[in-house]
């Protein structure tokens, strides 16, 4: 047989065979088979020099042409059995089906409550600040009357970032950078923000989120404070709940409290549905939630504030916050990035 012959029967075998493919994979298979590197055409053209010299234009451009033809014609077939499979996908398309909705991100808790903390107490006036929190010892310690080597230094380990930098341990030091800042009273300020030490456990984490409060004005007493705080825990948990006040010990605040407010699963009584103890607050009707005093002269003289002024500073959890608000005992929650967790807080 001459190779043109053979031309002609490789083409008209491809033709008959792609008719008969009946998907894509046997197409594809086609395409290698004889119009691939290897393929049937590409022997055929390398036969070449067994042609006298003179037939050899005449066959490479019967071949040329075949291959650009079996390649339009596969074409061709791929189009038809995608625009079979688009017709298909349609007529399965049933528009009475409901809807799937695009999944849509919300707020953590955490950050939820943070906002609502502030929305409450910037409606009272005080202005939202912000700082850094690879915080000096100045900011964090000094200026708030931690001497060095001050046993009160203890409770607040953290990281040592080197060159008198550390991670904030509270927000605090914001009290200090406000003062600093404004440089006479009056200062009322709230400062929102994350937290480190060195805690690890169900009520515990190394990193969490604190609210200050600053008020520094005339005649500030601690009068004030409680009713700034008892508004704040009262919008946040209730009309109902009551505060207490306990002596504490800050060394940027003197007096310094310790604020409790009545139990919000039990409602204050220490007990749970009949005899059983509050598991809460252990039976007792109170929670602690947050500490807070009247500003330590020492403190307004490390910013140069007159030390007669007078203010009060809080400073809460707002972890601790939003277990109670969401009835939530375990508060490492919060930081697994589980979404069947988070997925509930949607606004
Ligand atoms: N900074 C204190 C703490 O983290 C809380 C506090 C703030 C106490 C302001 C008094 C006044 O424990």
């Amino acid at each position: 047989m001459t190779l043109i012959a053979e031309l002609e029967r490789t083409a008209a075998g491809f033709t008959a065979a792609l008719a008969d493919a009946a998907s894509v994979a046997e197409a594809e298979s086609l395409r290698n088979a004889v119009l691939g590197r290897k393929g049937e055409l590409a022997v055929l053209m390398s036969r070449l020099p067994e042609l006298p010299a003179d037939e050899r234009p005449a066959f490479g451009k019967a071949a040329n042409a075949a291959k650009e033809r079996l390649n339009r014609l596969l074409e061709e077939r791929l189009a038809s059995f995608k625009a079979e499979a688009d017709g298909a996908s349609l007529s399965r398309f049933d528009p009475s089906m409901p809807g799937r909705m695009p999944e849509r991100g919300s707020l953590h808790p955490v950050t939820l409550v943070m906002e609502e903390i502030c929305r409450i107490l910037n409606n009272l006036g005080f202005e939202t600040v912000d700082g850094p929190e690879a915080e000096t010892d100045f900011h964090n310690f000094e200026a708030l009357n931690f001497p060095k080597d001050h046993p009160a230094r203890d409770m607040q380990d953290t990281l040592f970032l080197g060159d008198g930098l550390l991670m904030r341990t509270h927000t605090s030091p914001m009290q200090v950078r406000a003062m600093l800042e404004r440089k006479k009273p009056p200062v009322a300020v709230i400062a929102p923000g994350k937290v480190y030490r060195r805690d690890y456990d169900v009520t515990h984490s190394p990193m969490f989120h604190q609210v200050e409060g600053l008020l520094v004005d005339d005649a500030v007493s601690l009068a004030h404070l409680r009713g700034v705080l008892t508004h704040l825990l009262c919008e946040l948990f209730g009309p109902d709940v009551a505060l207490r006040f306990r002596p504490s010990f800050f060394p940027f605040t003197e007096p310094s409290v310790e604020v409790d407010m009545s139990c919000v699963i039990c409602r204050g009584s220490g007990r749970k549905s009949g005899e059983d103890a509050c598991r809460v607050c252990k039976g007792t009707g109170w929670l602690e939630i947050l500490g807070a005093g009247m500003v330590d002269p020492a403190v307004f003289a490390a910013v140069g504030f007159d030390p007669s002024c007078t203010g009060f500073a809080f400073g809460l959890g707002v972890e601790r916050v939003a277990m109670l608000k969401y009835g939530i005992d375990d508060l490492r929650l919060f930081f697994e990035n589980d979404l069947r967790f988070l997925g509930r807080f949607v606004k």
